[in-house]
Order: C-alpha cells, then sequence, then structure tokens
C-alpha cells in the first residue's frame, strides 16, 4: 500500500503572470487537482498578480472556465470550493504600482508559508524580487519559483541568479524545470537505483550509444515573439533534454536529499566535452520547419509565417551529439534530438546497448537485434525493455525481438498527476530535489554557449524541413555516419 500523500502547511501562493498561458494551461488546473486530492489545506490562498484591473469575481469566473476548459474530472463542489480560494491584485510592475494592495492582502499572515511564482518574463524576475524586497513582503517563510528561460547565455543567466540571489536565498530559490516533474523522469530514478539489474550494466562496457528526443507536433502557436529571440537550443535543450541526460549518467546520488541528486548532476554537467567550432560544425544540426502537413494531414504553415517574419535564423529543430567525458561514458554518443512541427509527439529516452560478443546461433545470424530499453516519457507513459526470444513453434531456432512492456496507464490504473502538480507540491512543501540550482543551470549554459556562437559565425541558415516530418536529413546523417539509427517504435 502506498502511503497517501498528506496537504502541505497553510500557504499563500503568489502568482505574478496569474492571467497568463502558463496559468491557465498549467497552475490553475494543478492546483483544482490537488484541491480535488485534498492537498490543499484550509485556509490556503491563491492570489493572482496580473497588470489589469478585475476583482476577485471576475478573476474566478476567468478561472472557471479556464479550469473546466482544461480538467477532464470536474467536481462542481470541489471547483467551487477551490474557486473560493483565488483573490485577485493588479500590480504593475513596470510603473511600480499596486504594491500596496499586495501588501494589504498579505498583512498578518507572515506565519503561512508565503511561495511567490514568477510566470512572467524573465526581464520581470529582477525588479519583482527587488520590489518584494523593498516591501517587505520576504518573510522567513518565503519562496520564490521562476519558469525558465533563465538568461539567453551563460552570463545573462548568472546576471539573472545574482539579482534573484540579492534578495532570496539559495535555498528559498525553486527554478523549475517541469521535465523533472514528470512521472516517467522519476521514473528513470527508481528504475536505475530501485533495482539491481540496471545499474552493473549502465556503462560504456554495455551500452552503445544513448538517444534522447523530445518532438512535438505543435508549431510555436502564440509565443512567436518569445521563440523567435530563444530557438529549440534555448529552448528545449539547455534545460529539459540536459536535465534529463543527467538523470540518465549522473552517478549514484548518495541519497534523495535535493543536494546529493544535484550535486552528481552537476558533475555531470561539468564533464559534457566541450565543443569547439569544427565540433559545433559536425556534431549539430539545426532546422527550421517549412509548410507542411500536420499528423492528421491538414495543411500546416512554415515557421516564418507563423511569427509573421520575411527572414529568421532562429532554429525550431535542434539535433546534437554530445559526450560526458568521464570513466563511465568515455566513448558512449548521446544523441539529443528536439523539434517544433515533427511528424509525431514523442518524449522518449533510448538505451541502446551493446551487440552479444559472440551468437551461437547460426540460423539468425546476423538477425539478432541488441537489447534496447526505451523510457517513454510521452505520450504513453512507460518503459519497455526490448529483448530476444525463441519464435514459438518447430523450425528450429529462430529467434525474435520482443518488448517487455510495461505501459505504466495499463499496469496502474490512476490518472498521472501533471508535472506541474508533483512540482507545486515539491516547492509547497520545500523540497528542491527536482529543481535546478544556480551552478546546474550556470553549467548547462556553459556547454550551450560555444554552440550558439559558432552558429551565429556561421553565416548558413537552419536547414529547411517539410513540417510533418523528422526533421532535416542532416539529422539523420548525424547518427547515420556513425553505423547507427534513431529509433522508431516498429514492435
Ligand atoms: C516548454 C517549451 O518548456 O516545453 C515549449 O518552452 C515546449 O516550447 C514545452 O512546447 C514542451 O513541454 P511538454 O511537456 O509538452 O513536452
Amino acid at each position: 500500500m502506498s502511503a497517501r500523500p498528506e496537504p502541505t502547511e497553510c500557504f499563500d501562493l503568489v502568482v505574478f503572470g496569474g492571467t497568463g498561458d502558463l496559468a491557465h494551461r498549467k497552475l490553475l488546473p494543478a492546483l483544482y487537482h490537488r484541491e480535488l486530492g485534498g492537498l490543499i489545506p484550509e485556509h490556503a490562498r491563491i492570489i493572482a498578480v496580473s497588470r489589469r484591473p478585475l476583482s476577485d469575481a471576475d478573476y474566478r469566473a476567468w478561472a472557471q472556465e479556464k479550469i473546466l476548459a482544461h480538467v477532464t474530472d470536474a467536481c462542481h463542489k470541489v471547483l467551487s470550493r477551490f474557486l473560493q480560494r483565488l483573490h485577485y491584485i493588479s500590480v504593475n510592475v513596470s510603473e511600480d504600482t499596486g504594491w500596496q494592495s499586495l501588501e494589504q492582502i498579505l498583512k498578518g499572515r507572515e506565519d503561512v508559508c508565503r511561495a511567490f511564482y514568477l510566470s512572467v518574463s524573465p526581464d520581470f524576475f529582477g525588479p519583482i524580487c527587488q520590489a518584494l524586497g523593498t516591501h517587505n513582503l520576504i518573510t522567513p517563510k518565503s519562496r520564490v519559483t521562476i519558469e525558465k528561460p533563465i538568461g539567453k547565455s551563460g552570463s545573462t543567466a548568472a546576471h539573472v541568479n545574482e539579482t534573484i540571489g540579492s534578495v532570496f536565498k539559495e535555498e528559498q530559490i525553486f527554478r523549475i524545470d517541469h521535465y523533472l516533474g514528470k512521472e516517467t523522469v522519476q521514473n528513470l530514478m527508481a528504475l536505475r537505483f530501485a533495482n539491481v539489474l540496471f545499474e552493473p550494466l549502465w556503462n560504456s562496457s554495455y551500452i552503445d550509444h544513448i538517444q534522447i528526443t523530445a518532438a512535438e507536433t505543435l508549431g510555436v502557436e502564440s509565443r512567436a515573439g518569445y521563440y523567435d529571440t530563444a530557438g529549440a537550443l534555448r529552448d528545449m535543450v539547455q534545460n529539459h533534454l540536459l536535465q534529463l541526460l543527467c538523470l540518465v549518467a549522473m552517478e549514484p546520488p548518495e541519497s534523495m536529499a535535493a543536494d546529493s541528486v544535484r550535486d552528481e548532476k552537476l558533475k555531470v554537467l561539468k564533464a559534457l566535452k566541450p565543443m569547439d567550432p569544427p565540433s559545433v560544425m559536425r556534431n549539430t544540426v539545426r532546422g527550421q520547419y517549412r509548410a507542411g502537413a500536420s499528423s492528421d494531414g491538414g495543411a500546416v504553415s512554415g515557421y516564418l509565417e507563423d511569427v509573421q517574419l520575411q527572414a529568421s535564423q532562429t532554429e525550431t529543430f535542434v539535433a546534437a551529439k554530445a559526450e560526458i567525458a568521464n570513466w563511465r561514458w568515455a566513448g558512449v554518443p548521446f544523441y539529443l534530438r528536439t523539434g517544433k512541427r515533427l511528424a509525431e509527439r514523442i518524449s522518449e529516452i533510448v538505451i541502446q546497448f551493446r551487440e552479444l560478443p559472440h551468437s551461437i546461433f547460426k540460423e539468425s545470424a546476423g538477425r539478432i537485434a541488441a537489447n534496447k530499453l526505451v523510457i517513454r516519457l510521452q505520450p504513453d507513459e512507460g518503459v519497455k525493455m526490448q529483448v530476444m526470444i525463441k519464435d514459438p513453434g518447430p523450425g528450429g531456432m529462430r529467434l525474435r525481438e520482443v518488448p517487455l512492456d510495461m505501459t505504466f496507464a495499463e499496469a496502474f490504473q490512476v490518472r498521472h498527476a501533471d508535472a506541474y502538480e508533483r512540482l507545486l507540491g515539491d516547492m509547497l512543501r520545500g523540497n528542491q530535489t527536482l529543481f535546478m540550482r544556480r551552478d546546474e543551470v550556470e553549467a548547462a549554459w556553459a556547454w550551450i554557449d560555444p554552440i550558439l556562437e559558432q552558429w551565429a559565425k556561421d553565416r548558413t541558415p537552419p536547414k529547411g524541413y517539410t513540417a510533418g516530418t523528422w526533421g532535416p536529413s542532416a539529422a539523420i546523417a548525424l547518427i547515420e555516419r556513425e553505423g547507427r539509427t534513431w529509433h522508431e517504435d516498429t514492435l
């Protein structure tokens, strides 16, 4: 029997960007689900902050509509209790007005956990933190959560960290990477460290290479302004993909304590082999989608049309080969791949084991596939181990590859919590294990910066790929010229 999670201590959660995209798509539905699970204490409040003037009633009506649009298990009694927790305060950060209203609503609640969530453009991280300090809104029980992007390069990230760090202590800062809240990502740690089976094989003696893919079918949607200044390397690789790489590659931490895990992840990031300009040209591919077809066959526009620009060098696709220079991983390539408007929405980690040293099955010569462990983050979360077995029946020792399949939806008949539900709960409990520490963020940038610099110097534009495909052919060449192929789920 698993222990039922307990509600957190009482809190005031102050969400800057309370009417924004993340608030309505992720934060409100996640908080509603925590309410449904009985995980929100009786007197806890959620205070949405944004620029536009709204009353509590207006905000509650807006939130209700958004929650109903995003959840499939709405319970009206729970929803109306949840809505009563919502309050709305108008603050204009640029004009530095409205802070008194926030002071007023928080007054007298200094003893409860005060959690600030900055779901706003990073340009506002500094001004908001400074203003919270000036208005004496930071209590010993305060913490702050920030969303990526944290900077656009190593030096700008250091500046953001510096500014926030001048107001909050590191143990109060929660840098969220929602990939770490995904159920299968945590399962990766369970798989590695709660089973004796894998760890002895988890190294260059048995593993040929590793693939990490985060493929999306959507385009840039309503985020053209942000996306065109970021691109896929900053938007996905610097954080989500490198975090996954860390969890796959790290040494067993001493415990699940935040700093034990984060120390091990940091060692991986520091061991990433830096890319010099020729390696960037050889080991990275960037692409940009052109008009094509969506997965259901409908026509979709190209990137330039989506962002309404005549020209742009921004990449919507990246493939890269990373190498980790340490004893465990020397010689094992990590192929990373992410992109928008690809053929399917799939995020997965593939551990490709080495070929057999010798086969005794002459009839199956050349047909014995090396084992593969596929860890699927989405959709259909689960873990599959591809193994060889004998084809049943007569006909000699004919071998066949089959999956040992553990699709979580089938194995566990429970609703999978969204990453934000888990991470909001951890933050409110003060558990930083699944949040990034300052040095991790900066070490990740240290590997990314030379790639960005070389791309900026290189005059060739990103390679075009047709929407609905698997990206530019150069991404296929990147792996195939080394005698390997991107994993396709054919079993
Ligand atoms: C976000 C990126 O961090 O992750 C988006 O900014 C991307 O561009 C999203 O679409 C992908 O998240 P998920 O959970 O849908 O894989």
